[in-house]
């Protein structure tokens, strides 16, 4: 039995900041964060957008009714929670309308979240064939005002279905999974910003990559030459871009050339919306099945999952022969393009209205077009629309 990807959708939000922008506002040459970073524009969040509305807009571009009534489980991956009790799936479950016979639950492990998420709904599908899986990675990523992640915040969310009828990507049995205990990077209760040691976080990243890329070399004799293509998560898609040069480190000129070639449409959306934390490989996923005219069905994606604490994972998937299918016709350059951009000053003020930890507001969402949005907070009770 086949088991994995059948659809997979994405949203972000309707506003971004120009990366040469934000480089001018703190005196950087702009090529630092074009170039040196790799990202040349970063979503910016609406204070009437969370991880909640985000998914659910992710999750409408792919949801049919027949998948309505076949989604038997939620897995919602974040580490930018809304609640430090009630899961966000349940939030999700009935903005969508799915049925109540179901099990919603979230799931935290930093970046790595989505990755867990995934390989938790292979296993469900492999015991329950006849339904799907609704597997969520959102996220808002935020470091702060003037603070040395800024150029790599973002956000957004990336909505799949898993069945035992993948149209897009078949996952494979054999993976590489590694654990350590470290403090790159993490959020303690009460922040709404993370903690970060980024230098040291980078570092981090290349070692895990390592140790799991040699692992699963070990466990299936796979090299360079047998990946179509070769994706990373993307915090900032310089980083990827590090890992792919350490693996191809021994690989030949042809097999190096063609890697890096297909990276370039896998990091393409990503420079364009900034991190997504938990999204941020499938949105890399994403990128390279719209963009690359190379990529076929049949060839072998590999996957790099790190989330900071720190946890990563290597697997791969094949390329189904309906991959097109399975992006429900929706034209994500499209909706990139439309995006409006905002000035630092503009950027700056949405950055500090952000909801965390409020009592009561009111929420002005006249502006905000999305068909998901957060109205307010009465008694620390989220209050959604759907439109
Ligand atoms: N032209 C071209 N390149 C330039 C340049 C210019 N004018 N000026 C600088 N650069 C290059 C630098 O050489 C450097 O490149 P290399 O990394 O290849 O050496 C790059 O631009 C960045 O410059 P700095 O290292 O000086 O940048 P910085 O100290 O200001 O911060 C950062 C960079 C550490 C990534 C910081 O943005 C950060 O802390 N980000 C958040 C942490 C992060 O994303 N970590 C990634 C691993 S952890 C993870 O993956 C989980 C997650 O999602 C957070």
């Amino acid at each position: 039995m086949k088991i994995g990807i059948d659809k997979i959708g994405f949203a972000t939000s309707d506003l971004y900041l120009d990366m040469a922008d934000l480089a001018y506002a703190r005196h950087e040459d702009p090529n630092k964060y074009l170039i040196g970073i790799g990202q040349s524009k970063m979503a910016v969040i609406r204070p009437t957008q969370d991880v909640v509305t985000m998914a659910a807009a992710a999750a409408k571009k792919i949801i049919s009714q027949a998948d309505k009534e076949k989604i038997s489980y939620v897995i919602f991956a974040t580490e930018s929670g809304i609640d430090n009790s009630k899961g966000a799936a349940i939030y999700l479950a009935d903005l969508l309308g799915l049925l109540p016979r179901i099990r919603t639950i979230e799931l935290k492990q930093a970046c790595y979240g989505a990755t867990a998420a995934l390989q938790l709904a292979k296993g469900y599908i492999a015991l329950n064939p006849e339904t799907e899986v609704l597997v969520i990675g959102a996220d808002n990523a935020r470091y702060g005002i003037n603070t040395p992640g800024e150029p790599t915040q973002g956000g957004g969310a990336i909505a799949m279905i898993i069945s035992s009828k993948p149209k897009i990507l078949e996952l494979e049995h054999e993976t590489a999974a590694y654990a350590e205990d470290i403090m790159d990077f993490w959020r303690p209760l009460g922040h709404s910003k993370a903690l970060v040691d980024g230098k040291y976080s980078a570092g981090v990243y290349l070692d895990f990559l390592k140790n799991v890329w040699d692992e699963q070399l070990q466990k299936t004799g796979y090299q360079p030459q047998d990946y179509g293509a070769l994706l990373f998560h993307l915090p900032y898609t310089k980083m990827g871009l590090k890992g792919l040069r350490q693996i191809l480190q021994n690989a030949s000129i042809e097999d190096s050339s063609r890697l890096l070639r297909e990276f370039e449409y896998a990091r393409q959306f990503n420079r364009e919306v900034g991190n997504l934390y938990t999204g941020s490989l499938y949105l890399s996923f994403l990128s390279l099945i719209v963009n690359s005219p190379n990529i076929k069905s049949g060839e072998r994606i590999g996957f790099f999952s790190y989330g900071s604490g720190a946890q990563a994972e290597f697997f791969s998937g094949i390329l189904q022969t309906d991959y097109q299918k399975g992006l429900a016709g929706v034209d994500y350059q499209a909706i990139l393009n439309k995006r409006q951009a905002v000035s630092v000053a503009e950027y700056e003020e949405l950055f500090e209205n952000h909801v965390f930890d409020v009592e009561n507001i009111e929420l002005d969402y006249q502006e905000d077009k999305s068909n998901f949005i957060l109205a307010g907070v009465q008694d620390y009770r989220r209050k959604y629309l759907s439109r």
